[in-house]
């Protein structure tokens, strides 16, 4: 810890790095508290005062940990090999043996623009907890990555949403299909993820605005409706599987063969059925977090990296062992 008593708000703003590997020296309580006290004098526009700051006791820390793990194992090829449980047990070893970790949340909105400057305002909140704690002579280290929007990081939202993902064109479908929902389940809400077309505003609908990212946006929802037409291999629809969010996607151009039982699959242009398919989850906690697991575990399966290169690599060697050798080609071509 250096002689911090001098140190002048630009001396931090120049001195302050990244420190990835921390001492076991706990950090008081008091001292975290002022920090976070200190912090949110941010500016934050409108005064939303968006964020939120969990500071993890033990228990939450060790699970935090075992979350770190499971998503490190998923990313690998063969996370059950004898060879990687060294590395995934470091993660959980290193997370425990942090002396502070503290989860930051911001409330997001359905206004993009403020949706945004929400963002903005936790992170200048983030950062003036790091600098301050760094005029202390304390250590931080700011992640975000992939991880940001793990589904298991996530709780369900409260009440019943649902996000629709399709090309404009399925629009009026989906809202006509919303309209039948609300007949049974009246708090329902829709978040359609894309810009909001002309027209008047729709009770319980809202708009994200253009996303490049749909991980976070599936995570404000229960559950997720894919419908309209496709490309040829449905990325949304994968990414809706592997956020673990219970998915329902209309059929078309072979759909049903990449879910398999993951998603709850209706024929296209009919609004009723997909109705009734969105309102049977919203409905049904258990049935919800079923789809969504099966789901999940479908698409590690099929479209893990891993899984995915020892599929080309199969292709290639049936591809080799079936060419013919250069004399046959040199007969078949005279
Ligand atoms: C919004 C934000 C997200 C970040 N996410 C990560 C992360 O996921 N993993 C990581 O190793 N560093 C992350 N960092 C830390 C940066 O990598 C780090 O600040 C940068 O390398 C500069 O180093 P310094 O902070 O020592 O100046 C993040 C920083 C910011 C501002």
């Amino acid at each position: 810890m250096q002689d911090t008593r001098q140190m002048s708000v630009l001396d931090a703003i120049v001195s302050r790095r990244s420190i990835p590997q921390f001492q076991p020296t706990p950090v008081p309580r008091e001292i975290i508290k002022r920090l976070l006290d200190a912090a949110v004098w941010v500016p934050n526009h409108r005064l939303t005062e968006p964020w939120q700051f969990h500071v993890l006791g033990e228990t939450s820390k060790r699970r935090f940990a075992e979350i770190r793990r499971d998503f490190r194992a998923a990313t690998m090829p063969n996370p059950k090999a004898p060879e990687v449980q060294p590395a995934l047990a470091k993660i959980v070893e290193d997370t425990i043996h942090t002396p502070v970790i503290i989860i930051v949340t911001a409330q997001g909105h359905d206004d993009p623009e403020l949706r945004e400057e929400n963002y903005w305002a936790a992170f200048g909140a983030v950062y003036a907890f790091m600098l301050g704690a760094w005029s202390l002579g304390i250590g931080t280290y700011f992640r975000t990555g992939a991880f940001r929007d793990h589904p298991p990081l996530r709780e369900e939202p409260a009440g019943p949403v649902l996000a629709w993902l399709g090309e404009p064109a399925a629009l009026p479908g989906m809202l006509h299909a919303f309209g039948l929902v609300r007949a049974s389940v009246p708090d329902a809400r829709l978040i359609v993820i894309g810009a909001a077309p002309e027209g008047p505003r729709r009770t319980g609908v809202s708009f994200s605005g253009p996303v490049t990212r749909y991980r976070g946006l599936f995570a404000q929802a229960g559950v997720l409706v894919i419908s309209g037409a496709h490309q040829r291999m449905p990325y949304p629809l994968i990414e809706a599987m592997l956020s673990g969010r219970a998915t329902v996607c209309t059929e078309n151009g072979g759909l049903a063969d990449t879910v398999g039982l993951g998603a709850s699959v209706v024929p296209p242009d009919d609004p009723v059925r997909l109705a009734a398919a969105c309102v049977d989850l919203l409905t049904d906690e258990r049935l919800r977090r079923e789809l969504g697991t099966m789901a999940r575990n479908r698409a590690r399966t099929l479209f893990r990296l891993g899984g995915m290169l020892d599929s080309y690599r199969e292709i290639y060697e049936k591809a080799l062992v079936s060419r013919p050798e250069p004399a046959e080609r040199l007969v078949g071509a005279s």
